[in-house]
């Protein structure tokens, strides 16, 4: 059978560019060994955000008394809320199909693997059964990484799939090992839902790639909701059964620690999900094992695309996989890349939200540049106020002599939300006052970056 677009992966990159390519009139195969949506609508950013928000509702509900509520007791149906989370996730998943069939695609439900590359095609394999394609996007995304810890494969050790998909796991007591974006995230659901939290972190802070500022206030949040949290943390080894786990590490003082849970969450990092994909073809590699690729997608084997937590020095976001899809489809077709990729939001669904975009204050200092940096409190937003929000902010950073927005953090309700705004702004090379012109509706959260645009 031959094709003018294979597509290896069916994640959001993935499906993405299927349906991109497939409304340009290319004739595309689409290869998913398992559920259509990848990582992220099967065990990843959606199933996570289903779960926060029911986790955080629960713990709304219990703490409205001084909103004037009064609920005489509030109890949660753990089967019921991932049932919810399964019912979530299974229309968005046909949503995705029905995008596939519009668009003409043809979804082979199998692993694929690629047996064949030439000066004008490539062959695919899956089920025994040839496929030819003139090019090849590999959008095969990631799994999570086993840090090597002894104990790490013990039952009662889990990865972030194993509680997000299907029924989940009911555990009174978690430890955390990697206090990253899913760290942080699960901590917050299993928190809110009342089980007892530990994070234990090797560096010196959480979140280690984010802003400090922001890092210490989660830190800060996290206590007052009952999360321990241990940085600077080495683990040496975990042990026990489903129930009753140990693990042993040295704190930042180097003093032999222990703590127990029942059950142990690994966090530590992704890694690219590339095995059995190219049996006998070499593509080039990072040390990571990731796949090199200009800023289209192109690696150097002609015709060949690599999209999404595949790629080497790609953020594992889904909406960075998304608009690679996208622009590796354009790059196909010869049209000029349509995404700007060189400006990235990231968003951490904690409570409160946090998102990011562009340059911190100490990113510009340290690229020399003239800096403005300026803050809106959550303590001044009247919508913030109305919705007895923690006490979080805006932050937006300027160039000091041309008002230029150079990025901004923001830390409050809706945070991942309002960051697109500031996308834009960074994207565009808008300047802070164009946004202070523009009305922002009253009373909103929104007004947080119009008054942090002031001059
Ligand atoms: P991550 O790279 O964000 O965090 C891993 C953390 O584990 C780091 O803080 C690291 O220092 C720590 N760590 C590594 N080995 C350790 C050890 N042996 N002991 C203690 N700590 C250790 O990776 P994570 O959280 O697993 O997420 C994977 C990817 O998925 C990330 O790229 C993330 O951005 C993405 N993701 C994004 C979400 C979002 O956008 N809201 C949600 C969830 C995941």
């Amino acid at each position: 059978m031959r094709y003018d677009l294979a597509i290896i992966g069916g994640g959001p990159g993935g499906y993405t560019a299927a349906e991109e390519a497939g409304k340009h009139g290319l004739s595309v195969v689409l290869f998913e060994a398992d559920q259509l949506g990848g990582t992220c609508l099967n065990r990843g950013c959606i199933p996570t955000k289903a779960l926060l928000h029911v986790s955080e509702l629960y713990r709304s509900i219990k703490e409205s008394e001084s909103l004037g509520l009064r609920v005489s007791e509030a109890a949660y149906d753990f089967e019921a809320i991932h049932e919810r989370k399964n019912q979530v996730v299974q229309i968005l998943r046909k949503g995705i199909a029905s995008a596939m069939k519009a668009a003409k695609v043809t979804v082979v439900n199998t692993r694929a693997s690629v047996t064949g590359v030439n000066e004008d095609f490539i062959t695919v394999n899956a089920d025994e059964t040839s496929y030819e394609a003139s090019y090849l996007i590999v959008a095969a995304g990631s799994v999570p990484s086993i840090p090597p810890i002894s104990g790490s494969k013990l039952p009662g050790v889990y990865t972030s799939n194993d509680l997000l998909e299907g029924s989940g796991l009911k555990l009174g007591s978690l430890i955390i090992i990697g206090g990253g974006v899913i760290g942080c995230e699960c901590a917050s659901i299993y928190r809110n839902l009342g089980a007892e939290v530990t994070i234990l972190e090797m560096m010196d802070h959480i979140l280690p790639p984010m802003d400090r500022e922001i890092a210490q206030r989660l830190n800060m949040y996290f206590k007052k909701q009952g999360i321990s949290v241990s940085t600077g943390a080495q683990v040496t080894e975990i042990s026990g059964e489903p129930g009753a786990m140990k693990v042993a590490y040295k704190d930042k003082t180097g003093k032999e620690c222990t703590c127990s849970g029942d059950g142990v969450l690994l966090a530590a990092g992704r890694k690219p999900a590339l095995g059995g994909i190219f049996p006998d073809v070499l593509l080039p590699a990072s040390e990571r094992g990731a796949l090199i690729a200009d800023e289209a997608g192109k690696t150097s084997v002609n015709r060949i695309y690599v999209i999404g937590d595949a790629r080497a020095g790609t953020p594992q976001l889904a909406h960075v996989a998304e608009a690679q899809g996208r622009n590796a489809v354009a790059s196909i077709l010869g049209n000029p890349l349509p995404v700007n990729l060189s400006v990235i939001p990231s968003c951490i669904y904690t409570s409160p939200e946090i998102a990011s975009v562009g340059m911190t204050e100490d990113e510009a200092k340290a690229a020399g540049i003239p800096v403005k940096a300026k803050k809106s409190l959550t303590g001044a937003n009247g919508k913030a106020v109305i919705s007895q929000s923690e006490s979080g902010y805006v932050k937006v950073i300027t160039h000091a002599e041309t008002d230029v927005i150079l990025g901004a953090q923001l830390v409050c309700p809706r945070a991942t939300d309002m960051i697109s705004e500031l996308t834009v702004a960074v994207s565009e090379g808008l300047t802070a006052k164009s946004i202070f012109r523009s009305i922002h509706p009253h009373p909103t959260f929104s007004e947080m970056i119009w008054e942090a645009s002031a001059p």
